[in-house]
């Protein structure tokens, strides 16, 4: 399972650092958090297009951003994320009118989507979309901000989407990424390891005061044993 850093939880005016450090710990792929301070419960603001054409002129082109977009108006925003520098972004299934629509926007633009689930939305709102996604999103935490306390409820939901996932490819369809964020630390990686996610997104986990990047990272790698 690889791991991918939300870098909610970092301080903005070191964050070169901390991104220096990420690299040098091996991680190749970075999650950034947009919050419109609208669409999600507690209003939240985080960062726009700006930061993520810094964040991508500072880490060069071989690393792979997505933009998790918990935002109202993705379906006219999406593509400024894009031009800013990410390869993909996650749009939630609960904001946007017309997500077949979307997926084909964004392929015909050159990049890639992703669907993300709150944790109270069910499998049968995407499963039709699985074929074009280059990606799933379970989200084990309400979107909001960094440091909550993970959602073991999602599993089955979790292990459907896995299980859906292996068939398509099975039949020769698309190799649909699974992904999980919220929550994930060094006590509970391995058990989202042994669901079959493909990619945990990690914040407070990686980006803290206890430890470096790599140190956290090394954490929580040696704890996933599945
Ligand atoms: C929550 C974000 C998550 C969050 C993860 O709204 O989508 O990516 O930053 O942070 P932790 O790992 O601290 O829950
Ligand atoms: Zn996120």
């Amino acid at each position: 399972m690889e791991i991918t850093p939300s870098i909610l939880t970092a301080d903005f005016c070191n964050l070169g650092e901390t991104l220096d450090e990420a690299l040098k710990a091996g991680i190749s792929w970075f999650h950034m958090d947009i919050m419109d301070g609208n669409w999600v419960i507690n209003k939240t603001i985080t960062f726009g297009p700006a930061l993520v054409k810094s964040v991508r002129d500072f880490l060069g082109d071989e690393v792979f951003i997505d933009c998790h977009l918990m935002i109202t108006n993705a379906e006219l925003t999406w593509k400024q994320f894009i031009d800013a520098g990410a390869d993909m972004i996650i749009c939630h299934i609960e904001a946007v009118d017309n997500f077949q629509n979307l997926i084909s926007k964004v392929h015909s633009h050159g990049a890639k989507i992703g669907c993300v689930l709150n944790p109270e939305t069910e499998t049968s709102e995407v499963l039709h979309l699985i074929p074009y996604l280059d990606l799933v999103l379970v989200m084990s935490v309400v979107p909001g901000k960094g440091g909550q306390s993970f959602m073991p409820s999602v599993e089955n939901k979790v292990r459907e989407l896995r299980k859906n996932i292996d068939l398509q490819i099975k039949n020769g369809g698309k190799k649909t990424k699974l992904m999980i964020d919220g929550g994930i630390k060094d006590h509970n990686a391995d058990l989202v390891s042994s669901w079959g996610v493909d990619i945990a997104v990690v914040g407070s986990g990686l980006i803290n005061n206890e430890g470096t990047v790599e140190e956290n990272l090394i954490q929580i790698k040696k704890s996933i044993k599945t």
